[in-house]
């Protein structure tokens, strides 16, 4: 079983997050830039974490992309869970839900609900705490797996 956390950032933050997840979740995860990710490479029983920051709205283009390549191979099989980073704004939109959405839409198993991170300004830092709390929904993520092979659908 392969455990990736595939990320697209710009400054740093999303980055830093998809790597303390790939520790949370143990030796054999690995925190992958989306430029890197091959789309084929997944088989069933994989756990695939996706993550990109909130550019208006939504996942980065990049991500799109990706997701979309991944719904032309389909993802059955595979457990999936969907992250962000965004602002602390009153209004900020998602890209989390939307992600979850197609890697489930994509035949995934989703098996976390979507989860935000908190940067202070565009470019960041990520808000004090955001780098453990990371650490611990993996660790959460992985006991789950363990315990049930899924936490049901998002
Ligand atoms: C073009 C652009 C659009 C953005 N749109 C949003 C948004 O709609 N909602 C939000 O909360 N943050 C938004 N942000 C802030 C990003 O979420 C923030 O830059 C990101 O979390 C930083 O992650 P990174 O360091 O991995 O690039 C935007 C940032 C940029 C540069």
């Amino acid at each position: 079983m392969k455990t990736l956390v595939v990320y697209d950032s710009a400054y740093g933050n999303t980055k830093t997050i998809a790597e303390a997840l790939a520790s949370g979740l143990g030796r054999k995860a690995a925190a992958v830039p989306v430029d890197r990710f091959d789309a084929g490479s997944l088989k069933s029983g994989d756990l695939l974490v996706v993550g990109s920051p909130i550019n208006g709205w939504r996942p980065t283009p990049k991500i799109t992309q990706a997701l979309a390549d991944l719904a032309a191979r389909g993802l059955a099989g595979v457990r999936a869970a969907a992250f962000d980073t965004r602002l602390k704004l009153f209004i900020h939109g998602d890209a989390a839900k939307k992600m979850s959405r197609a890697l489930k839409d994509a035949g995934a198993s989703i098996v976390a609900s979507p989860m935000a991170f908190y940067v202070k300004g565009s470019e960041g830092p990520l808000l004090k705490g955001e780098v453990d709390r990371a650490v611990a929904w993996a660790e959460k993520l992985r006991a789950g797996l363990k315990d049930r092979g899924s936490l049901g659908d998002a």
